[in-house]
């Protein structure tokens, strides 16, 4: 069943539901093999989208911009040295003229309110795209790469590694317990989800997924087919670098660790940008067993029927 999205704003996937989010998957297959067959609609033919940006991005951007542009939408960049953002101007009327003038906006930026701000006020589609609290459209390509390589994700067991809290880390979990992917996370006692967190995540759906936490990245790891890690300072989280890195230090993924899921064929996921030698060697990503680019790929997919879906444009191409 195809669960209707129009008029929808993603701005955390705790307010999709999985038959919500299934939808968006196989929307995201149907784009992409349309992709790879040379086919191209005009789906987007006439509209706009904002893309508001505090933080810089390569992926989203790009994803947003060519899944967009492509199929006949203008994408307007706007960085927040461009427009009046919460400065001069509040985000509500700033909110309320983009309104007036574009189909959907993106936002990328520090504070989970500002997305919703834009979303209460502008009266059409917000996407989120990165906030320090979420990054939903990651997790959305993020569970594309984990089916195409793995299956289906009712069946499959994931484990996370490194900063257990951050916004990347937060989303995918929300998304792995709504769709019944097992999850394990190795992170140190400071950078682990909150209790209250957990609580939440356990009623999330009703798929009875797991999650665990440990400060162990060995037991986590054990029996996993995917193996996920994020940088170990986000954007925005700068002064705390010379910590995380002795935090973080021994839940580095490197081929120890990865051969220590005990399943030859279990993959390597990041949401990119990486610091190789850091979170993750080289050895692991550019190796055999890394999915990233595919990952990196599906960002676009994902994202492309996001808006065909809540713009209501999905036809036949
Ligand atoms: N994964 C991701 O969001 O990448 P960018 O920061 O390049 O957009
Ligand atoms: N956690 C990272 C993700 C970047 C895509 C950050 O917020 O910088």
């Amino acid at each position: 069943m195809t669960a209707d999205l129009r008029g929808r704003s993603l701005l955390t996937l705790l307010d999709y539901t999985p038959e919500e989010i299934r939808t968006i998957l196989d929307t995201a297959k149907t784009v992409k093999r349309e992709r790879a067959a040379g086919v191209y609609a005009r789906r987007f033919e006439g509209r706009s989208l904002a893309m508001l940006f505090e933080k810089r991005s390569t992926r989203t951007r790009c994803a947003f911009e060519t899944a967009f542009g492509e199929e006949g939408g203008h994408p307007v960049f706007l960085s927040n040295q461009d427009i009046h953002l919460g400065a001069k101007e509040s985000i509500e009327d700033t909110a309320r003229v983009l309104g007036r003038m574009f189909d959907a906006i993106q936002f990328r930026g520090f504070r989970q309110r500002t997305a919703q701000i834009l979303a209460e006020r502008s009266g059409v589609p917000v996407y989120n795209g990165l906030t320090d609290s979420y990054h939903p459209t990651q997790a959305l390509a993020d569970l594309l790469t984990i089916e195409e390589r793995c299956g289906p994700l009712a069946l499959t067991r994931l484990s996370y590694v490194g900063d257990g809290r951050n916004n990347v880390a937060t989303s995918l979990l929300i998304a792995c317990a709504k769709m019944g992917v097992h999850c394990s996370v190795a992170a140190p006692a400071e950078l682990q989800p909150t209790d209250e967190f957990r609580r939440e995540l356990s009623r999330l759906g009703d798929v009875g997924a797991s999650i665990n936490v440990t400060t162990d990245p060995r037991a986590a790891v054990d029996g996993a087919d995917v193996v996920y890690t994020d940088v170990w300072t986000s954007m925005g989280e700068e002064e705390s670098r010379a910590e995380r890195e002795r935090l973080l230090l021994p839940y580095r993924v490197d081929s120890d660790l990865l051969n220590g899921t005990g399943r030859p064929q279990s993959v390597f996921l990041h949401c990119l940008p990486a610091v190789k030698g850091k979170e993750v060697t080289a050895e692991v990503i550019d190796g055999e067993r890394s999915a990233v680019w595919d990952q990196a790929e599906n960002r676009k997919h994902t994202i492309k029927a996001l808006m065909l879906l809540t713009l209501g444009l999905l036809g036949a191409p």
